[in-house]
């Protein structure tokens, strides 16, 4: 087998596949209320003959958008409760089916996020993230301490960031809405921006398939704010979706007729 790194068989077909046009792309959301002003830009339809394993919540949407084929998946509602199933495990799961069952050439992990009055945020911002990282895995030990942060870099899209006015920040994933002491010291230690709770898993995923992936989120409530977190989520939600899908399409504009390494 030829050596990977620069020159490598590999290195080739991937500088190859970066420069063949975007066809398909794949967004994951985690909640309903995000996901449906989405669906109906795109005139998606709602995949009644799933491509997924019989019994489980996640829905799939699917069209095309000028020359892209576009699906959206949700990890759906929760089984026993009927909540939107958030969080990092339902975000890999889906991730994980729907890069197998699909295999897109770029992944756009959309949503809601926390953000902090100390990186300059708003509610309505609209975060594209320079790199993901996970703030709840602690792992003492040398070597796994990283492996816990598990630190990623988004897929790097200059040209689209000098097109589209998004603010860019590092993303912090976790799986609670509320943040403990020891969760803000890991924030803090990734220098994020946003914090949400599905965004280091999806990337985890994309990376372990090899699938190109960046993340765009909308922010709901100002973590170091006056308010409680889930009091600001739940009453900004709704209106938060509209500067998350008005960005989604900017970004789905821009990546129309390109190829990754035009991004
Ligand atoms: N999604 C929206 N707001 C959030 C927060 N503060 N933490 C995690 N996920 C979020």
């Amino acid at each position: 087998m030829a050596p990977l790194g620069e020159g490598s068989e590999e290195a080739l077909v991937v500088q190859d596949e970066n420069r063949k046009p975007i066809s398909s792309i794949l967004i994951i959301i985690a909640m309903q209320t995000e996901a449906i002003p989405i669906v109906n830009k795109f005139q998606l339809k709602e995949d009644l003959d799933s491509t997924f394993p019989k019994g489980v919540p996640w829905v799939r949407y699917h069209g095309f958008y000028k020359d892209l084929r576009i699906n959206l998946v949700w990890p759906g509602k929760d089984s026993t409760l009927g909540v939107d199933s958030v969080g990092t495990i339902s975000a890999s799961l889906v991730t994980y089916a729907a890069i197998q069952a699909l295999q897109p050439d770029l992944i756009i992990n959309a949503g809601t996020a926390g953000s902090f009055k100390v990186k300059g945020a708003s509610i309505s911002d609209v975060f594209l993230a320079s790199d993901v990282a996970f703030h709840d895995r602690r792992i003492p030990i040398p070597v796994f301490d990283l492996y816990g942060v598990g630190l990623r870099q988004s897929f790097s899209t200059p040209n689209l960031l000098k097109e589209l006015n998004l603010k860019v920040g590092k993303l912090s994933t976790g799986d609670s809405l509320d943040m403990s002491p020891q969760e803000e010291a890991s924030i803090v230690a990734n220098d994020a921006s946003v914090k949400d709770m599905e965004g280091a898993a999806v990337a985890y995923v994309a990376d372990l398939l090899k699938v190109p992936a960046i993340f765009i989120k909308a922010v709901t409530d100002i973590v170091d704010g006056e308010k409680p977190t889930s009091e600001e989520f739940l009453q900004n939600l709704a209106a938060v979706t509209a500067a998350l899908d008005q960005a989604v399409t900017q970004v789905v504009d821009f990546i129309n007729g390109k190829c990754l390494s035009e991004l």
